[in-house]
């Protein structure tokens, strides 16, 4: 692998649009760093594949982005990536930084005045033992509850940008009542999709319980990395939004250009990489 430079762009990287919140906090907070957003709408739900399946496609797409993109850090803009394929991506890149985003357990826990938080993810990541293990870490004391809410993660993704206030209160309001109903405390933002809807959490949760997320946590890790090891600065350069697969861009051209990204059509089936 080539030197890491300061010039190298810092990747983010999810399934579809959950990243991007992630990226914009970061991007608002570190203005001179370059930036590369990945959309791995080619495989697109991360939330219902294997742990296997999901470190095996990580592996060889990342074998492709880092050839073209050169990152210099890479932010797992995704809890169901980071859940599953931190770990082996580490290990079989071992030279690059990789920032995870995993479900924000442990302030919830440590924070809970009674003995029960929620978590909401895809699938796989309340599938996965993580997240009871955190649980079990923090503060035994207090049970964690996971819900999987696969349907919530398919109407950020297609359905958000034509949603009004009421529908998409509408679309959460069964899990925020599941978690008061069963006396959580607190709800765990635990998908990255989710943080689109983060105010209408935080509207229907009310007083009785907090909304967590890992929104600033996975920014200062990232940028205590580049720090420690020396590696920031850019070179002023228009962040670009990468697209795997083989739909038409549609919505994306719009969405990227929203969050100020160039649209880059990447690893197209048949096509050459970007
Ligand atoms: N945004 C992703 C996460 O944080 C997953 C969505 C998907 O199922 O692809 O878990």
């Amino acid at each position: 692998m080539k030197r890491r430079a300061n010039e190298d762009p810092v990747l983010f990287l999810d399934s579809g649009m959950g990243g991007l919140p992630y990226l914009r906090h970061f991007r608002e907070r570190n203005p001179g760093e370059d930036l590369v957003f990945v959309a791995d709408r080619r495989n697109f739900p991360y939330g219902n594949k294997d742990r296997d399946t999901l470190a095996k496609l990580l592996s060889s797409l990342f074998a492709r982005l880092v050839a073209a993109v050169h990152p210099k850090l890479v932010v797992l803009a995704c809890n169901t990536a980071s859940v599953s394929a931190l770990d082996s991506l580490r290990k079989e890149f071992s030279g690059l930084p990789f920032v995870g985003t995993v479900p924000a357990v442990k302030p919830a826990v440590l924070n809970s005045r009674g003995a029960l938080a929620g978590v909401l993810g895809t699938e796989r990541t309340i599938a996965d033992e993580y997240i009871q293990s955190l649980a079990g870490k923090f503060n035994p004391a207090c049970r964690v509850m996971g819900v999987a809410a696969p349907e919530l993660v398919e109407f950020v993704e297609y359905a958000l940008d034509g949603a009004s206030k009421a529908e998409r209160l509408k679309v959460i309001r069964p899990y925020v009542e599941q978690f008061r109903a069963a006396g959580a405390d607190s709800i765990v933002l635990g998908c990255t999709h989710f943080l689109f809807l983060l105010d209408e959490y935080r509207e229907l949760a009310g007083t009785d319980m907090t909304i967590y997320d890992s929104l600033s946590g996975v920014a200062a890790r990232a940028e205590s990395l580049l720090s420690r090891q020396g590696l920031r600065g850019g070179t002023g350069v228009r962040p670009r939004c990468f697209l795997t697969g083989g739909e038409e861009p549609g919505a994306w051209e719009k969405r990227a250009g929203d969050f100020g990204l160039d649209l880059v059509l990447f690893d197209r089936p048949g096509g050459e990489a970007a």
